[in-house]
């Protein structure tokens, strides 16, 4: 998709329940608006949704972005109706009961990116066993109906959304994460604990200028992983282990485990998506010596924006 913007209008970065951090900062960058769009909950828990009347014009400038987490399962159903109502008003299908205002206006075409800081699901990107779901493919399904173009930050696996009928632009924060390690860490060393974050931890490691290495791992189940015996280069050094997230930190402290036994001197974790599932947070504290995580997703260890990513894919789809 390329859409072009118009010099007289002011684009708005929308937010609803998740990500209005992100978006603020977005429209910082792009030197767009951010609305705030209406979000609440009806008593039995679902979600309700709106475009603030105040607001409706503005949605209808040649490009809108949404910044929204398919995470949790709440976030999915929130990023689905957020865009249902955009696209309505879009379209000019303001037809409403209390018969407020204009009940249809002009269809202004497409233009609705939508900007996901964390895309739930995407680690259930294969059918290990006959019948399985391919979740990240199903979500992604879904969405493509709902907008025009898809920017994901730091995505697990990209290739499984592969042949979407849409443009969707693959970010990564390792740039951001690379320049808060240089300047708070000075690691000696960058280590991919598996093989799936060689890609983005040496991208790191060559941004710093530093030595690099992985590990090759074997998840058993959700809470335990097992490291093949690598000999590592990190004796009396400062090593940051990289990777796209960080959920229960078992991977993390079993790679710290092995660089503090080969005589590291400090360990750090650095991630993009920090989940920190069932107390991570603290078998962390054990473990590594800081954690670097941007606020893709809200949490206390956030110190690195997600956004100059998210508005470097904003910036290809429009023109
Ligand atoms: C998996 O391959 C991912 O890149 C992460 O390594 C993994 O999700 C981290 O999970 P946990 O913190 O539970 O070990």
């Amino acid at each position: 998709m390329k859409v072009s913007r118009s010099p007289s209008f002011q684009m708005p970065v929308l937010s609803g329940a998740s990500g209005g951090n992100i978006a603020e900062s977005l429209a910082a960058i792009l030197g767009m608006e951010h609305i705030q769009l209406e979000s609440r909950r009806f008593p039995d828990g679902e979600a309700y949704v709106k475009v603030p009347s105040e607001d409706i014009e503005s949605l209808r400038s040649e490009a809108t972005v949404l910044i929204s987490n398919t995470y949790p399962d709440s976030g999915i159903m929130q990023t689905v109706l957020l865009l249902g109502a955009i696209n309505d008003v879009r379209r000019g299908d303001l037809a409403n009961l209390k018969g407020e205002g204009e009940q249809r206006m002009d269809d202004v075409g497409p233009g609705v990116i939508l900007a996901i800081p964390y895309y739930g699901y995407a680690r259930q990107d294969k059918r290990f066993s006959p019948g399985e779901a391919v979740s990240a493919r199903i979500i992604a399904g879904v969405l493509t109906e709902c907008c025009d173009g898809i920017v994901i930050l730091d995505l697990h696996a990209p290739e499984v959304l592969d042949g979407m009928n849409l443009p969707i632009e693959f970010v990564s924060s390792m740039p951001e994460i690379a320049d808060r390690l240089r300047k708070n860490v000075g690691p000696d060393f960058i280590l991919s604990p598996d093989k799936g974050a060689i890609s983005r931890a040496s991208e790191v490691a060559g941004l710093i200028g530093c030595e690099f290495s992985y590990l090759e791992k074997t998840r058993i189940d959700a809470h335990t992983i097992e490291h093949t015996p690598k000999d590592l280069d990190v004796s009396g050094k400062v090593v940051a282990i990289v990777d796209d997230m960080i959920s229960t930190g078992g991977t993390i402290c079993r790679a710290s485990d092995a660089l503090r036994r080969q005589g590291a001197k400090e360990v750090h974790a650095a991630c993009t998506h920090g989940l920190f599932t069932g107390g991570a947070l603290s078998r962390l504290a054990n473990h590594v010596d800081g954690i670097h995580t941007t606020d893709s997703l809200p949490n206390p260890r956030a110190n690195v924006s997600a956004a100059p990513a998210l508005a470097r894919g904003v910036g290809k789809l429009i023109e």
